[in-house]
């Protein structure tokens, strides 16, 4: 879908870096019809090498001929990038960005009315080609746009497309997901140590429990709801646990978890 397709990705950190990765493993691109430009020298010699792709350390020229630009710098450069595009790019161009807060409007307004933008939240285990993004069409994006977009974030995890005003709370689920459980693995882990199991034999069999049932949710056969009755007898061993838990008021920390992340994205865009 994207053969014959020139991209041009604007930041080749860790991000831009797997989405290339993944794009070209995918089978969705040819490493020669993709350019990236980043500021940092021996990070383009390492996707040279590794990937095979072309590389500048000017924007301008990365976008020159690109038919679809991939904004992968952190949000605090955005404006700096944004203003060195304008007049190099191709004003036909797809811009997709995964900058976390900046709008679809911010970029419009500095490349220009009339630009095509898709604005995208993914999350770091897209590193592993297990990702989950959030797509949201700016003002002039079309279908095939959203089509395209979706096709590339599909090569390194599952897509999903939401308004883009529900982008702060993508970005304190999923966005910030894979980060409560790290910590979530780690408490667990811990408490496997502290019943008797080694760290390393605790961490394997919990980190696979996260697995296999996060897979049994994604099947959607079943609610959670039902799955976890289905692993609850009574007066067993589960349901001793999970009495804690509610004891605890684990659902309500998780709660206002996602709450406070949200809030805080749109603090740290503005928004609030
Ligand atoms: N990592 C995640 O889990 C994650 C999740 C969701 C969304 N995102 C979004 O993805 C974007 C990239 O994040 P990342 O983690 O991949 O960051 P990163 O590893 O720091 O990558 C950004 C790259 O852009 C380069 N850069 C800086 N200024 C530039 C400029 N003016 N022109 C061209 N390149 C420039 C940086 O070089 P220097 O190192 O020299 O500055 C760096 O190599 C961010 O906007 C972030 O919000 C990331």
């Amino acid at each position: 879908m994207l053969k014959g397709t020139r991209i041009a990705v604007i930041g080749g950190g860790k991000m831009g870096g797997a989405l290339i990765q993944g794009m070209i493993a995918g089978g969705l691109v040819n490493a020669e019809s993709v350019t990236v430009a980043d500021t940092d020298e021996a990070r383009l010699g390492e996707l040279a090498r590794s990937c095979k792709v072309l590389v500048t350390a000017d924007n301008r020229e990365a976008v020159r001929n690109a038919d679809l630009i991939l904004l992968a710098v952190k949000p605090q450069n955005m404006a700096e990038v944004l203003a060195g595009l304008t007049a190099a790019m191709v004003p036909s161009a797809l811009v997709i960005s995964i900058a976390a807060g900046i709008s679809t409007a911010f970029i419009e307004e500095r490349l220009g009315e009339g630009v095509r933008v898709v604005r995208v939240m993914p999350n770091m285990p897209a590193l592993i080609g297990e990702g989950a993004a959030a797509i949201a069409p700016g003002g002039h994006a079309t279908e095939a746009d959203l089509k395209r977009t979706r096709h590339i974030f599909d090569a390194v995890g599952i897509t999903v497309e939401v308004k883009e005003d529900l982008m702060d709370a993508v970005t304190g689920l999923s966005g910030s997901g894979p980060g409560y459980v790290f910590l979530i693995v780690e408490a667990f882990a811990d408490a496997g140590v502290r019943m008797g199991l080694s760290r390393e034999t605790a961490l394997k069999l919990i980190a696979q429990s996260f697995l296999g049932a996060a897979k049994l949710c994604l099947l959607g056969e079943k609610p959670p709801a039902e799955l976890r009755a289905m692993v609850t007898s009574p007066g067993g061993t589960t349901l001793a646990g999970l009495k804690v838990m509610e004891e605890g008021k684990l659902r309500e920390i998780l709660m206002a978890a996602v709450e406070a992340a949200t809030k805080r994205s749109a603090e740290l865009g503005g928004r609030k």
